[in-house]
């Protein structure tokens, strides 16, 4: 899989996701199914937009002992999900049973990817509950050098990253990054944000873009735009 963007299908049920969906005749793009959605509406919602044929990006963030994450990457595996991920803070042996786990009979596997520091997380937030004294670039270059060193894929971080990033654990390790609005277009509640065209100097390998397509006046458009400055 190439560059792609991929769209945050943060809806609170199947109908309001298909109705957006609808939209793009003819147009299958790479969606991101969130807690939300799967918790709404369980596993069937991964098997409709996968029958309609959509790659999908399964988000949600497992963190757990070893042997729960496996058995339980095991059944997302059943799924055929195109990526999906975990909480790097689980530790290096969480990750590499989720692989185990994920990894079907003939060998093949959805990509897996690990949430490092969720960017709602800050330095002070970190020090005075996690009790992490550490520098928060260096944590989470820390937790993403053991994604690799697990065997992950890649890491979803912050665009402004991922050059980094890709210094630290190679140029193939995937960097999946939200955080991403238009030169012209409203933050909303995203605190560091890039453009799709900055996304893609910097060397972003997936962008997760969700308001400025979802709750755009014409979705189709926004999205084509995103392609346009991030793939094409
Ligand atoms: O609407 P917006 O483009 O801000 O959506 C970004 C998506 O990426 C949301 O689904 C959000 O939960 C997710 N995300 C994020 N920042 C992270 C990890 C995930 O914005 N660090």
């Amino acid at each position: 899989m190439g560059k792609d963007v991929i769209i945050a299908c943060d809806f609170a049920s199947k109908a309001d996701c298909l109705n957006f969906l609808d939209k793009f005749t003819g147009k299958k793009p790479f969606v991101k199914i969130g807690m939300e959605l799967f918790y709404a509406e369980g596993p069937e919602i991964v098997r409709e937009l996968k029958a309609r044929g959509h790659k999908i990006f399964l988000d949600l963030k497992l963190h757990d002992i070893p042997n729960t994450v496996k058995k339980s990457m095991n059944v997302l595996s059943r799924l055929d999900v195109d990526m999906t991920n975990l909480h790097a803070a689980g530790t290096i042996s969480m990750m590499e049973a989720a692989l185990e786990g994920l990894t079907r009979p003939d060998g093949t596997r959805p990509l897996l990817i690990a949430v490092t520091q969720l960017t709602s997380t800050d330095q002070e937030r970190m020090e005075k509950d996690l009790l992490i004294k550490e520098p928060i670039d260096k944590v989470v270059m820390h937790y993403a050098s053991n994604a690799a060193k697990a065997g992950l894929d890649g890491v979803v971080c912050s665009p402004l990253e991922a050059g980094k990033v890709h210094e630290t654990c190679g140029k193939s390790f995937l960097t999946v990054t939200p955080g991403v609005r238009f030169a012209d277009g409203d933050i909303g509640d995203q605190k560091r944000v890039m453009t799709p065209a900055e996304a893609k100097k910097i060397g972003s390998d997936y962008i997760v873009v969700g308001r400025p397509i979802t709750a755009a006046e014409d979705p189709v458009a926004a999205y084509e735009r995103c392609v346009a400055e991030f793939v094409d």
